[in-house]
């Protein structure tokens, strides 16, 4: 649809940015916290680009007054960041470390000090090690009830306070990664135990989603999926058909089942005759029914594109552990599609494809389909930044690639979209979960690499600035 006119963004439209603990906030072991598996598995030699972890990070456990007084003078509105569960839960369950929970909400309160709406992740991927090796954490339905008491403890500590809650982060790209390609932990290759992690952890977001409800029933729930919508590469039947069964598997396998409670039916008939199928017990399409979210997060990075893939095709599509390279999971399914590059658009240094109108399709789908307003819980473009001699970092690169994807979001809004706010990933430069420091997608520059941690100062990026005017202006100027 072309419109004439574009609705403006809503006035109490979130304007934010996000982070997450493990790569931000350093004092790993600080003040009663517990290891998490990022905290065991980086150190495992080749694992992490030069063996980078999350020790100290960018030490935003120290500094986040500082970080918040830069969220501030940026008029942020919202704030997205993630609880690490071990620093609440050292051994994953049992006794509460209260410290742990009092670092959360003297941020907390500074965030609403500052007039900025905190927004909560109760799980982006820092899961206690202690569970993993107790029980092999996801693989265990014993997770479901822990992670359950770890969500209420917050839930009654914070639910006064905060009103938008994000349950999983990317479950779908966290699982690929840790029993697909083995690039993260527990380092698994195996679609069957994929299917089961999966299954068990859909059961533990929607036990701790019907807790919510009774702890803080005025607040708001959902979990972030990374979504990629997916394209067909040609229009002959044999590519639609791969990107209809692409569409099932990477995306309303996950969707369906947060939304609706249910598996999309001609995929799990698939899964079946594979052997890959979940065990699925008697209760829990009730449980999954009775979980379901107010809103869906999606992370937008890129949508993806599919074609056939023969019989004896490719397993998975290039991967790259420790490198520059390396971004999709799940990239084939023999038999059935794989991705590959669509000759119309351009991508990152990362590989990834650069497509702003993949944001409005995957948010006009997401409304044909779920009609749940959305979060856009990420978006960003992770690249090389240059501080420059003089002190300053002209990342118009950034500028243009969020101008463009708000260009979108405002062509949705118009569409009937009903958007809550956008939180462009992230708000200071981040460690990546693999790449050590040279990716970069922050707003603020954090002067620190691999070998050398310096003083970790914070430098507004122009897109600091630019991000300021938008939010100043609700959109307007974009
Ligand atoms: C999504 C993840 O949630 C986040 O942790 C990661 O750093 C970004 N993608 C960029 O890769």
């Amino acid at each position: 649809m072309l419109h004439e006119q574009l609705k403006p963004f809503p006035a109490h439209f979130l304007w934010g940015a996000a982070s997450a603990a493990y790569q931000i906030e350093g004092a790993w072991n600080e003040d009663g916290k517990g290891p998490s598996v990022w905290d065991v598995f980086t150190k495992i030699p080749g694992k992490t680009f030069k063996g980078s972890n999350g020790e100290v990070a960018v030490d935003h456990y120290h500094r986040y007054k500082e970080d918040v007084a830069l969220m501030a003078q940026m008029g942020l509105k919202a704030y997205r960041f993630s609880v690490s569960w071990p620093r609440i839960f050292p051994q994953g369950r049992g006794e509460v470390n209260e410290a742990g929970l009092q670092f959360y909400e003297r941020l907390i309160d500074e965030l609403l000090a500052f007039g900025i709406e905190p927004i909560l992740t109760l799980y982006h991927w820092d899961v206690p090690q202690a569970l993993m090796d107790e029980y092999g954490a996801w693989e265990s339905r014993k997770i479901i009830e822990d992670f359950d008491n770890y969500c209420i403890t917050l839930y009654k500590r914070f639910g006064g306070k905060v009103k938008y809650w994000v349950s999983l982060n990317e479950q779908n790209y966290n699982t690929n990664h840790a029993f697909i390609t083995g690039m993260h932990p527990p380092g698994v290759q195996d679609r069957r135990r994929f299917f089961d992690a999966n299954h068990i952890a859909f059961l533990a977001n929607a036990k701790a989603i019907a807790s919510f409800r009774q702890y803080v029933p005025d607040g708001q729930i959902g979990p972030s999926f990374a979504y990629s919508p997916a394209y067909p590469a040609s229009s002959s039947p044999k590519d639609m058909l791969a990107f209809e069964n692409a569409e099932e598997l990477t995306n309303h396998w996950w969707l369906d089942v947060y939304c609706w409670g249910q598996y999309p039916e001609s995929a799990l008939t698939y899964l079946k005759e594979k052997g890959w199928a979940p065990i699925i017990e008697d209760g829990d399409y009730e449980l999954l029914a009775a979980g379901t979210p107010d809103f869906m997060g999606m992370n937008y990075y890129q949508s993806l594109t599919y074609e056939f893939n023969p019989v004896d095709g490719v397993e998975t599509g290039e991967m790259n552990t420790t490198g520059q390279k390396g971004s999709n999971a799940d990239t084939g399914i023999p038999g059935l599609y794989k991705t590959t590059a669509n000759p119309n658009l351009e991508t990152t240094n990362w590989d990834w494809a650069i497509d702003p109108t993949g944001l409005r399709i995957g948010l006009r789908r997401m409304m044909s389909r779920y009609g749940l307003p959305v979060m856009i819980t990420e978006n960003g473009l992770g690249e090389f930044d240059k501080l420059e001699a003089d002190g300053t970092i002209h990342d118009g690169y950034r500028i243009a690639y969020l101008r463009s994807h708000l260009e979108q979001c405002q062509q949705a809004i118009t569409d009937g979209v009903d958007l809550l706010g956008y939180c462009p990933w992230s708000f200071t430069d981040v460690l990546s979960w693999l790449n050590g420091y040279q990716k970069r997608y922050g707003f603020v520059y954090v002067d620190r690499d691999e070998t050398d941690p310096k003083e970790l100062k914070r430098i507004p990026k122009d897109s600091f600035y630019w991000y300021r005017d938008v939010i100043q202006s609700n959109g307007e100027e974009l």
